[in-house]
């Protein structure tokens, strides 16, 4: 998307190359610094994580943000930087997460806020749309196969389609827009209606699909504000999962 808005894109990598992409450990300081004094970008959009990694999530995003001073920063952060509650959460609440990748998302964030204000914190939620690829559809296309898990009902969250995040964190990239930005679908579903909208669109038999209640956590995002700075239209997921 950023290529086909003619931005000069680089794209970087750290165990699996990318085509025209450069390798960076946003653990190593000095690497990070390396590879932005030779690119020398304008805008950042950082989604390097590993969610089971503290220090690749919030380290790394503080390593990336203090090399990255002078260049426009996008953070890609994510709902599960709440604890969850049964109203939707808006970008002046106070992050209170109850997982050790929540509580490096909001490390990061914090992190980066400090080393630069001008940056965009954006949260988003589950995303879906990569025509199958993404993690929740294939665990839904496993589990109608048979595989081991279950969805659960107790988890709300907001999906958003891969296509209107990216183009909002496009758009915020080259704004003047700074602090927290809601990026996420207006619509809430849990894990089984989720996995039941995949099911269908993909063909399969939605109510084959196994659920348990889960721990019950309702991550709603309320994205009204930042919907309102944007021109993208973040769609409802059962708008963008209909065909
Ligand atoms: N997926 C979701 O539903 C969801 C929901 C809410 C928020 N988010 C946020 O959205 C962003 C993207 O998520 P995703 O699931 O689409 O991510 P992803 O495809 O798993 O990509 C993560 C990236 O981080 C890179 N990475 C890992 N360790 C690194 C290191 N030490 N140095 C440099 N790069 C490193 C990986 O590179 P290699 O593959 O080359 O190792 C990979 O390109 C993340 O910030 C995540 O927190 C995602």
């Amino acid at each position: 998307m950023l290529r086909l808005a003619e931005h000069e894109v680089v794209p970087t990598y750290h165990t699996k190359p990318v085509p025209d992409g450069v390798r960076m450990d946003v653990l190593r300081r000095d690497e990070v610094e390396d590879v932005l004094r030779k690119v020398r970008p304008d805008g950042i959009i950082h989604t390097a994580y590993r969610q089971s990694d503290w220090e690749t999530t919030a380290d790394g995003a503080a390593n990336l943000a203090f090399a990255a001073r002078g260049a426009r920063l996008v953070f890609v952060s994510s709902d599960v930087v709440f604890g969850g509650r049964a109203q939707a959460y808006d970008e002046n609440d106070a992050p209170c997460p109850v997982t050790p990748y929540g509580a490096a998302k909001a490390a990061a964030e914090t992190a980066i806020r400090a080393i630069d204000p001008s940056a965009v914190i954006a949260r988003t939620s589950l995303i879906v749309g990569y025509d199958g690829r993404s993690s929740h559809e294939q665990f839904v296309h496993g589990l109608a196969n048979g595989e081991p898990g279950a969805l659960f009902t107790g988890n709300i969250r907001c999906p958003v389609h891969v296509t209107d995040l990216a183009s909002a964190l496009l758009e915020l990239l080259t704004s003047d827009f700074n602090g927290i930005a809601h990026v996420a679908g207006p619509q809430a579903v849990n894990r089984l209606e989720l996995g039941r909208l995949i099911a269908i669109r993909d063909g399969l038999d939605p109510d084959a699909l196994p659920f348990e209640p889960g721990q019950p956590s309702d991550l709603r995002l309320n994205c009204e504000r930042t919907q309102k700075f944007l021109t993208t239209r973040l769609r409802p997921v059962r708008e963008f999962l209909a065909n």
